[in-house]
């Protein structure tokens, strides 16, 4: 019995070498402390900044494109090709220069082969370190989709025109991710995902996802990166962001709560992969608890966006101040991990 025993260990045991030896280099992860002593701003000037800067703008610019194409902005529709030249055009005013990133899918509906595509920009850094800031670019075919998710794309563009006009220089790369087919099924985070070499994979420091960033009943949602609330803790890395993000609506005395991490999001491929992820989200169907509606006011018993997927989820349809702090709290954390030495 010893004997067969014996050799299964040594068996074993040159198995792990091999996997030791063949698995790519540890991702970098960021201790929390060192996240927020990167930060060259306070979370309360920023929440101002982001107060005067003109997120509404882009809702504005969102809701023409759907007016103009039949109602929405879905993958494969000329709402989408508008609302990709509109955050094009933005990245380009403020010096970044946007590469869109076409991959096939499968429409169900029209029993077709068709072309979509991610929209990507990055900043200066060290590519050995990048951070992935990401929204989904695309609505439902039944509606304007203006909380879902043209408030998640509004955060990334004033993100993004916020560090560009800073003048701060990023010692890591951020590449800002405009994801195609999300409504789909998740399909041009997945595709980022998928062609991404093991190395590229463990360059990846983190995925920030944000997808609702104003629902009209909603709240201030960060995902669980620790497990402490759902038990599902995201993958190594994951409680440095949800920290940030907490640490952010703290600072500032807005009360947060943490949420799941259900597969419902871009989040998941990056998961998925073992990369470090979460992020911001304001509710979608879930309907609003009495804890929730201390925390965060609001109407008792009622869902977060009662226009989830419908054709209401239009410009009314947003929470004006929800959008400013969820703003804030994305150009927080991406500012913070940009300046982190990894
Ligand atoms: N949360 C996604 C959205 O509305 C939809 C979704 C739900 C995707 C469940 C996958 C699984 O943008
Ligand atoms: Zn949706
Ligand atoms: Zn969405």
């Amino acid at each position: 019995m010893g004997k067969p025993t014996h050799k299964a260990g040594i068996a074993f045991l040159a198995l792990m070498l091999i996997l030791s030896a063949c698995s790519s280099p540890a991702r970098t992860v960021p201790k929390p402390e060192t996240l927020v002593t990167a930060l060259p701003v306070r979370a309360n000037e920023v929440h101002e900044t982001f107060a005067k800067r003109n997120l509404m703008g882009h809702l504005e610019a969102l809701q023409r494109v759907a007016d103009e194409s039949g109602g929405n902005r879905a993958a494969g529709t000329p709402g989408y090709e508008a609302s990709a030249r509109y955050v094009e055009e933005q990245l380009r005013a403020a010096g970044y220069n946007p590469v869109r990133q076409v991959f096939t899918y499968r429409d169900e509906d029209l029993e077709e082969n068709r072309e979509t595509f991610n929209i990507l920009a990055d900043t200066a850094g060290s590519a050995d370190h990048t951070i992935v800031v990401g929204a989904h670019l695309d609505s439902v075919r039944r509606g304007p989709g203006i909380n879902d998710n043209a408030s998640g794309v509004a955060t990334l563009i004033e993100t993004a025109r916020w560090i560009a006009e800073t003048g701060v220089e990023p010692k890591n790369r951020v590449r800002f991710a405009f994801w195609g087919a999300e409504e789909v099924d998740l399909l041009g985070s997945q595709h980022y995902v998928d062609e991404l070499s093991k190395s590229e994979i463990s360059q990846t420091a983190v995925n920030i996802n944000i997808d609702m960033a104003a629902s009209p009943n909603g709240g201030r949602f960060v995902h669980d990166g620790d497990g402490s609330s759902f038990g599902d803790a995201g993958p190594a890395g994951s409680q440095g962001l949800e920290s940030i993000l907490l640490d952010y609506f703290s600072e500032n005395s807005l009360p947060a709560e943490p949420t799941g991490f259900i597969g419902d999001s871009d989040y998941d491929a990056f998961f998925r992969a073992g990369i470090a992820t979460g992020g911001l989200f304001a509710g979608d169907v879930g309907t609003k608890t009495s804890e929730q509606v201390q925390k965060f006011g609001g109407t008792l018993n009622q869902d977060h966006d009662p226009c989830y997927h419908r054709s209401c989820d239009n410009i009314e349809n947003i929470n004006q101040e929800l959008l400013t702090e969820m703003g804030g709290a994305m150009g927080y954390a991406t500012l913070a991990y940009a300046m982190t030495q990894m």
